[in-house]
């Protein structure tokens, strides 16, 4: 028996159900044979069967989101709110979402791993070393297959081995494996929730770009009351449905357009041993490609010596001074568009005596009684030579690191570089290098817009945004 017909007879057969929608029993009968519902009587199919509390939606045809082929992981973590994840399962199933699930240990002791394969119709995963995983879809695989890991409930435990990068187990190892989407819907005790090292693992996931689906305040299945209680399914279940159409809206918007982007510090080196360059960390720029990456750009990353991973990009290319970064950046043009995150050393030490004379510095430069001074020599402006070349992208954005009169000095050099966009942050006090989080200023000719403090990946991804604008804007 197809599934409509299965539902019919459900709901009392091909003539209770003709006779509840006012209709003929042969349109009824066309249904079973065709195995489908005209649109316009699904909403009364709904109605009647809830009166008869049967759930209809598991009959009828899935939801396809957008035809967006969506993989999404979900990992239930061991709690009171476990058994929640089940109707968040029942719900994806709807969707053409292709969804994979693993149980940590903890949850089996609320759920069982039988359960949850009979509600996905397909093995769920539990162990980290397991013969049949590793032959079939081991840990690696399931950490890269999906769009978005979903942790629901994410218990404090799992936050804390996430922000301190422990892969102890099946889950703590495909997250430190990922390069997905990780949203967590926390679920847990209000002190817990409140304590500083809870709070302290929320905020350094936050600064990585990890979505929270924030937990709500309420009372507890252990009585206290307060912030920890998981979200009602359904509001998890569409905040993932918007995020996917989020992603799906942006996966190819910058198709077949190149950018190039520059990251991170440049080193000038004054002697074998010693060098002149600043704290930047690259990671802003990092998050920047990464991001327009993942809307589908071909990505060059130009970048000077970094201590972070690298993004998933098409091309990266390293270099250490600013004269390798300006000659890489040459050699990428033409490009669609330029970003300019890196914090070029501005000037290159030569050593000399007090005499003026140049010091040889193939060597280690020896301390002698004279003084040593330095002569500085100008570094190419990467920026503003592009900018004002007959090679210039259509979109030129810079940064601008000042410690004082953010605004107006940024202002200067968007009009001085002849750029389209600057960002703006203040670097005083050592703000921001480093730092996950970035605090920023728009400005292009006509406006200045401040953008509340957020990760370095928000702000790529707000970034990424705005640019499309002016990329559409280009073309109109
Ligand atoms: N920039 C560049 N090449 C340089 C110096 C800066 O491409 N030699 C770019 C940076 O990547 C950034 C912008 O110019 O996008 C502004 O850099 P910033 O360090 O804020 O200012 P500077 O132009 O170096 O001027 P100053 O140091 O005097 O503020």
């Amino acid at each position: 028996m197809n599934n409509i017909s299965h539902l019919i007879s459900l709901l009392g057969g091909t003539g209770s159900v003709a006779e509840k929608l006012k209709i003929k029993p042969s349109a009824v009968s066309n249904w079973r044979k065709l195995n489908k519902i005209p649109k316009n009587k699904i909403s009364a199919i709904l109605s009647i069967s809830s009166q008869l509390k049967i759930n209809a939606e598991d009959y009828l045809p899935r939801k396809n989101l957008n035809n967006f082929n969506v993989k999404i992981l979900l990992i239930i973590c061991g709690g009171i709110a476990s058994y929640k994840s089940l109707e968040i399962i029942r719900l994806m199933k709807k969707t053409n979402i292709d969804l994979e699930v693993v149980i940590t240990k903890s949850a089996q002791q609320f759920i069982t791993p039988l359960l949850v394969t009979s509600l996905i119709e397909k093995k769920c995963y539990t162990d980290l070393f397991s013969v049949e995983n590793e032959s079939k879809m081991n840990h690696i695989m399931l950490a890269r297959k999906p769009d978005f890991i979903l942790v629901a409930p994410a218990t404090a435990n799992i936050m804390a081995k996430l922000a301190n990068g422990i892969a102890d187990d099946l889950a703590s190892t495909i997250l430190l494996a990922s390069f997905s989407q990780i949203i967590l819907a926390p679920s847990m005790n209000p002190v817990m929730w409140s304590n500083l090292a809870t709070q302290e693992n929320y905020q350094k996931l936050l600064g990585r770009g990890i979505e929270f689906i924030e937990p709500d305040v309420g009372e507890m299945a252990c009585g206290e009351s307060g912030t920890g209680r998981f979200p009602e399914p359904k509001i998890i279940f569409e905040k993932i449905v918007s995020n996917i159409n989020k992603r799906k809206n942006t996966t190819d918007q910058f198709k077949d357009v190149s950018i190039i982007i520059t990251a991170g510090p440049t080193i000038e080196n004054i002697d074998p041993v010693r060098f002149i360059s600043n704290r930047s960390s690259g990671k802003q720029g990092f998050a920047i490609a990464s991001e327009f990456s993942k809307r589908g750009a071909r990505v060059t990353l130009i970048s000077g010596p970094v201590n972070i991973p690298f993004p998933k990009c098409a091309n990266i290319i390293q270099v250490t001074t600013a004269k390798e970064m300006f000659e890489e950046t040459m050699s990428q043009l033409p490009a669609d568009i330029l970003i300019c995150s890196a914090a070029v050393a501005d000037w290159k030490l030569v050593p000399e005596s007090s005499s003026k004379k140049k010091i040889n510095n193939e060597n280690k430069i020896k301390k002698t009684k004279q003084e040593l001074l330095f002569k500085t020599i100008k570094n190419p402006d990467i920026l503003a030579t592009v900018a004002k070349s007959n090679l210039r992208p259509s979109i030129v954005v810079g940064f601008s690191a000042e410690t004082n009169n953010v605004i107006k000095n940024a202002k200067s050099k968007l009009v001085s570089k002849e750029i389209d966009l600057i960002v703006a942050n203040d670097v005083g006090e050592n703000k921001v290098f480093g730092d996950d989080f970035n605090k920023v200023f728009i400005i292009d000719e006509n406006n200045c817009e401040e953008w509340s403090e957020q990760s370095k990946k928000s702000v790529a991804s707000n970034l990424a945004d705005r640019i499309n604008k002016i990329f559409i804007n280009s073309y109109i």
